[in-house]
């Protein structure tokens, strides 16, 4: 079978169960298969598989129609044009999620902060970013997962900023030594318990720790809006990724707090209200 025939038939085969984007998948499957680019697959479409190529593509294929993320079995995503490692104990880094950062970089230079805690780090995704573009900056990145820990360092490592990023393993808060920072950032688990089971199949492979955010969605912004001015120096920015239809919610803990000034809101790229930022003092 041609590379060409076997994204065709991969392609049908997705489509018919209802996989969205088969073409591109199929094909992003095939770039995988041979580690190639697209150009590469276009001008060789006629090249004959090996019959173990042509049965590791439709194992992968296979995997796809029951759910599992492409990610998940290209061991990729690429999040603020870096390269980022990923398996089934992260989650898949967002291009919502890249708001976040632009707008850290930017409050960063502003204030010319160093010291950052990412809370909740995942992939390393948000922690990574910063390191490459803040000149010199110190940064703290946790999250309850030593499985998604170990990925953070890979990430950390992969893109040459392991020696500005020191990883610790703490439920929100609990075991930060207690330090004061210019910048904490958060992107924490945030879909309610019961829409969990709603979601599309490939997000429900996703870590579930790393998607449930308690019965109303907002466990996780209740206890770091609760402590986060602990570990923050005077006039320290919180910098939170939130649910599309949390921004009400999220001001009014904040709002609730009497301890943090010059709250605002910025949407996604989809125009979704996307995060919150607040400093504290009054
Ligand atoms: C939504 S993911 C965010 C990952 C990454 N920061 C990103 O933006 O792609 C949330 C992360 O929070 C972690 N997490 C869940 N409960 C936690 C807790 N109590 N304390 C710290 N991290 C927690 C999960 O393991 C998961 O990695």
């Amino acid at each position: 079978m041609t590379i060409r025939e076997a994204i065709n038939k991969a392609s049908l085969q997705l489509k018919t169960k209802q996989i969205d984007s088969p073409k591109l998948k199929a094909r992003l499957l095939m770039q995988f298969l041979l580690d190639k680019d697209r150009q590469y697959l276009l001008v060789h479409d006629t090249e004959k598989l090996t019959l173990e190529q042509e049965k590791s593509f439709f194992n992968n294929t296979k995997k796809l129609i029951k759910g599992i993320p492409l990610q998940h079995i290209t061991h990729g995503q690429e999040f603020m044009k870096m390269k980022f490692y990923v398996n089934k104990n992260v989650l898949i880094p967002r291009p919502d999620t890249e708001v976040l950062v632009e707008e850290v970089i930017n409050i960063a230079k502003r204030i010319n902060a160093k010291k950052i805690l990412d809370l909740c780090t995942g992939s390393g995704a948000i922690a990574v970013a910063l390191a490459k573009s803040i000149e010199g900056s110190e940064i703290t990145a946790t999250d309850i997962s030593d499985k998604a820990l170990e990925i953070a360092e890979i990430n950390a490592k992969n893109n040459g900023v392991d020696r500005q990023i020191a990883f610790l393993q703490s439920d929100l808060f609990d075991d930060i030594p207690s330090e004061k920072y210019d910048i904490i950032v958060s992107n924490p688990p945030y879909i309610k318990k019961d829409v969990i089971k709603k979601l599309q199949k490939e997000v429900q492979n996703e870590p579930i720790l790393a998607l449930d955010g308690g019965y109303d969605g907002l466990k996780f912004y209740y206890k770091i809006v609760q402590q986060a001015d602990e570990f923050l120096k005077y006039k320290g920015y919180l910098c939170l990724e939130i649910g599309y239809d949390q921004k009400s919610d999220v001001l009014e803990l904040i709002d609730k707090q009497d301890k943090y000034t010059g709250t605002y809101c910025k949407k996604d790229l989809y125009g979704n209200d996307r995060i919150i930022i607040t400093k504290v003092g009054d």
